[in-house]
């Protein structure tokens, strides 16, 4: 029996976000500016080569990886990764490195746990590219030790997580006040720095982008994997019927227990016509793909007339061209949407954030943070990820944080 029916008190949970959110963003607002954001476009132009269109995303980067190193500031020591060159785990390289003085409109961050995250892997082979060197990492949670001058809103000693920043495979750091956000006392740093990203990206897959309610027929790739399983959970308590793929049966037996429906594994034969047979041959409204070049040509199969192809990673490869016949063949619609893209406003980021701590306290979704590494074995946990071998979330543990807050 899944943990997540769609009965009625869970709808309730659900239709008391709203007001849940506003009251977050209330306290969570920082005194900033619009103008304070910067969405700078001169990273771009340093990075013309990128396979990606990702520039974009991260033109913060730069800026907020900026350790603040200027003569007469006053310098912590800590221990970051650095990638000077792009390859193998093994390019990930555990250096000493100092971090200034915040500047304007930043904070900096004693971080406590850092969350592992796919894209971590494509930055590190160079998939996404950044210039080197550079620190990997785009989600983490930890303590204000010091913010920028004339910032209010923020203080020091504030538990905060963000999302989506790189350069989180650090103990220490700076970032960009505005992209960080408060975490409620009821959830604990391991959680907070799984959920950002992963539970964020269900959030706005599920809640914005799909608009999945009782009714819709959803399939989710990975479905054990630390998005996926926020998927099936989330979708099922949104009344949706999910459908999750898998590639082992321990995988598919998380998914069920994550209130996936059906759960198909990817080995036992073509599962477009598994998702035909089990929709009476009317297809899905939505796929969620996430595994990109061995999946998206059969996902199209599984969809409905008018449904919606969520292409939203690529962890198997980057997908072939899909050509605009394939589309008209049902009159689908085919995005490839990004987490940065539906919370690049402070309100946005806010709702998201508010959504997910509330889904988190009320038992909507749980994170399962089924791995822990120390931070400074971080190339083993990508390779673990990279190998299939992990399910859920895996978080990694900064190493100082322990020795300093007990934390296990
Ligand atoms: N667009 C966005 O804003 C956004 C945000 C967050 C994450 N993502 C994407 O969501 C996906 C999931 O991220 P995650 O961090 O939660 O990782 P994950 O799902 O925990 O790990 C990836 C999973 O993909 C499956 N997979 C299928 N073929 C694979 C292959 N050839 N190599 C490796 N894995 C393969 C594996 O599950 P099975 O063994 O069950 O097949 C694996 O466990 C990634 O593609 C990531 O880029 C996108």
């Amino acid at each position: 029996m899944p943990p997540f029916s769609t009965g009625f008190k869970t709808m309730q949970h659900l239709r008391s976000h709203n007001a849940f959110v506003r009251q977050v963003s209330a306290t969570a607002g920082l005194g900033l500016s619009c103008s304070a954001i910067r969405f700078s476009s001169s990273s771009e132009s340093q990075a013309p080569h990128l396979k990606l269109p990702f520039q974009r995303i991260f033109a913060q980067i730069s800026k907020d990886e900026d350790t603040g190193a200027r003569s007469g500031a006053k310098m912590v020591k800590a221990k970051a990764f650095k990638v000077h060159k792009v390859g193998g785990p093994e390019v990930l390289q555990w250096e000493d490195v100092e971090v200034g003085e915040p500047g304007e409109g930043q904070v900096r961050i004693r971080q406590t746990a850092v969350g592992l995250n796919f894209i971590d892997i494509y930055f590190r082979e160079g998939i996404y590219t950044h210039p080197t060197p550079f620190t990997p990492g785009m989600e983490a949670v930890g303590v204000v030790t010091a913010v920028g001058p004339g910032l209010t809103g923020r203080q020091v000693g504030d538990r905060v997580a963000y999302a989506g920043i790189l350069g989180a495979y650090a103990e220490e750091r700076l970032v960009a006040a505005d992209r960080v956000v408060p975490v409620p006392s009821n959830i604990d740093d391991i959680t907070a720095a799984a959920a950002l990203l992963k539970a964020g990206t269900a959030q706005f897959l599920l809640r914005r982008l799909g608009k999945v309610e009782r009714g819709v027929k959803i399939l989710v790739h990975a479905a054990a994997g630390g998005v996926g399983s926020l998927l099936c959970q989330w979708g099922n308590a949104l009344g949706a019927t999910v459908i999750g793929v898998v590639s082992t049966e321990a995988k598919a037996a998380q998914a069920k227990e994550d209130g996936a429906h059906h759960v198909l594994i990817q080995s036992e034969g073509d599962f477009a016509e598994k998702v035909k047979e089990i929709t009476n041959g009317e297809g899905v409204d939505i796929v969620y793909d996430s595994v990109g070049k061995d999946t998206l040509q059969q996902s199209l199969e599984c969809l409905r007339r008018r449904g919606l192809m969520v292409c939203f990673g690529q962890s198997s490869g980057l997908p072939d061209p899909i050509p605009l016949g394939a589309l008209a063949k049902k009159s689908l619609f085919l995005t490839r949407p990004s987490l940065m893209d539906y919370t690049s406003t402070r309100d946005e980021l806010l709702e998201c954030a508010g959504e997910v701590f509330t889904a988190l306290a009320a038992g909507i979704i749980k994170v399962r943070v089924n791995q822990t590494y120390q931070l400074a074995q971080a190339a083993q946990a990508q390779k673990d990820l990279k190998e299939r071998k992990t399910t859920g979330s895996t978080v990694l543990i900064v190493d100082s944080a322990e020795k300093t807050t007990g934390m296990a």
